[in-house]
């Protein structure tokens, strides 16, 4: 039995929903660790769409689903995604959840108008005040949206102070009545109390029986709030070594840990983006790939493969391979740019620097490569049109990883596992 990290190798929407969906025939859990519905996974299966922010991806092939105490969870949204799902879901939800409250969306929303031009491009789900709270330990826990008397001491406390924040700092206003927001939260902690249950233990116990765990990243590694390109980050950790703290897991060895990378690299919200495509091109690739936010709907920024991202995000997680998605969007191009290193002022550059006013003048140093023509019907890579083998095995040794996965269409069966 094997048990598998799935994690976002750039800046996220790089494909983690349909490679966990793949994944999942194979798990006996899955388990969602960070993030919340910031997170927007994909999973196309036999032509029907599915599009999940908080449940993990394993959902559609019946798993036990885990959402572990690292993540902050709207329970709005959770019933909107149970409710999409025609098969009853085995869910569980650990007590020490963060709980998403109305204020945390009218703070995110209000702290990103307030920044103007230096906003970061949030999704604006409160999921960056909600872990402000956890780190300030005034959060709500999923253990007290279960409980009434608590929830409504919680609520009592946390409602008037954040009522002074919104009032008083950003003129804006609480976007309902604490009496209000009591009757909804508490509702729906009755409905999701029969999913409590301690998610640390449980995978703790099923990784000692040698259980096949699919732990499932949200984001991507360089919106790590440590990690990332600071501030234009999330504010939890979507690295591997995120899942032992977010889950409440011991420091083990892991077998697989599976580094998502888009055969391009795209970016929702603002920050540096050394291989960023802007004009026509872009476009193309834009509208070739369906890049528009599966939770927001915003345009995302689309630019060339940046190995020096790549090449940190491998040290970053330890990935022990890639899957390398989306390939099939770069057909019809005349040619292919990768990008091998950067360059600052005379310097050579192979790892993302930390400061982020050099890597805004960090220039790419690219690698052409020829262009190919293909569709989606290719079930082994052999099939594959030649530049686009060629294409990949640049990848791979350049990396020094291997692509064991190769995904030509957003489907469940347009992949290629070698
Ligand atoms: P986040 O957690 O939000 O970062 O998302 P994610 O990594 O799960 O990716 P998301 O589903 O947001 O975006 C990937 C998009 O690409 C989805 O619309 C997928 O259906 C689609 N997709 C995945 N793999 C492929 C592929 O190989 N080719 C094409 N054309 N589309 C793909
Ligand atoms: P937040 O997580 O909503 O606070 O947003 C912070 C930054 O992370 C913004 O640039 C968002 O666009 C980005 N972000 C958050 N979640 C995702 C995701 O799932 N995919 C891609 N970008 C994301
Ligand atoms: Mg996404």
């Amino acid at each position: 039995m094997t048990s598998t990290i799935v994690i976002g190798a750039q800046w996220g929407d790089e494909g983690k929903g349909k490679v966990v969906d793949l994944l999942a025939k194979d798990a006996d859990l899955v388990v969602r660790f960070n993030g919340g519905n910031n997170a927007g996974h994909t999973v196309v299966v036999q032509g029907k769409k599915y599009k999940f922010h908080l449940m993990p991806s394993g959902a559609i092939q019946e798993k036990k689903c885990l959402v572990a105490a690292g993540i902050a969870l709207d329970p709005n949204v959770l019933k909107k995604e149970l409710g999409q799902l025609e098969q009853e879901i085995d869910l569980v939800i650990d007590p020490r959840t963060q709980i998403i409250m109305p204020w945390h969306n009218a703070l995110d929303n209000a702290k990103e108008t307030a920044k103007g031009k230096g906003k970061i491009g949030t999704t604006g789900r409160g999921v960056g005040p909600c872990y402000a709270d956890r780190a300030s330990r005034t959060g709500i826990r999923f253990c007290e949206l279960v409980d009434s008397e608590k929830l409504k001491e919680k609520i009592g406390t946390g409602f008037e102070a954040k009522e002074k924040i919104l009032k008083n700092v950003y003129g804006a206003e609480m976007p309902a009545s604490k009496e209000e927001i009591f009757a909804e939260y508490n509702a729906l902690g009755k409905e999701f109390a029969s999913y409590y249950g301690d998610v640390s233990l449980k995978v703790s116990n099923a990784l000692k029986e040698g259980k096949n765990v699919l732990f499932e990243g949200a984001q991507g590694t360089f919106l790590d709030n440590d990690f990332g390109t600071y501030p234009y980050v999330t504010s939890s950790h979507p690295t591997a070594g995120a899942i032992f703290t977010g889950v409440g897991i011991g420091v083990r060895p892991i077998e697989r840990i599976i580094g998502i990378v888009k055969a391009y690299t795209t970016r929702v919200g603002e920050g540096p983006f050394v291989t960023e495509l802007e004009g026509k091109l872009g476009d193309e690739i834009r509208e070739k790939g369906k890049e528009f936010g599966t939770t927001t709907g915003r345009p995302r920024r689309v630019g060339w493969l940046d190995l020096v991202l790549l090449k940190t995000s491998i040290r970053l997680n330890g990935f022990t391979e890639i899957a390398l998605t989306k390939l099939d969007v770069l057909t019809g191009l005349e040619k292919i740019m990768v990008c091998t290193e950067y360059k600052w002022e005379r310097e050579k550059i192979q790892e993302l620097p930390a400061d982020l006013e050099k890597l805004s003048k960090c220039k790419p140093v690219y690698k052409e490569m020829p262009g190919f023509e293909m569709d989606s019907s290719a079930t082994s890579f052999g099939q594959l049109p030649k530049e686009a083998q060629d294409y990949v095995a640049f990848v791979e040794k350049e990396l020094g990883i291997e692509a064991k996965i190769v995904s030509i269409g957003p489907g469940r069966e347009e992949t290629i596992v070698r």
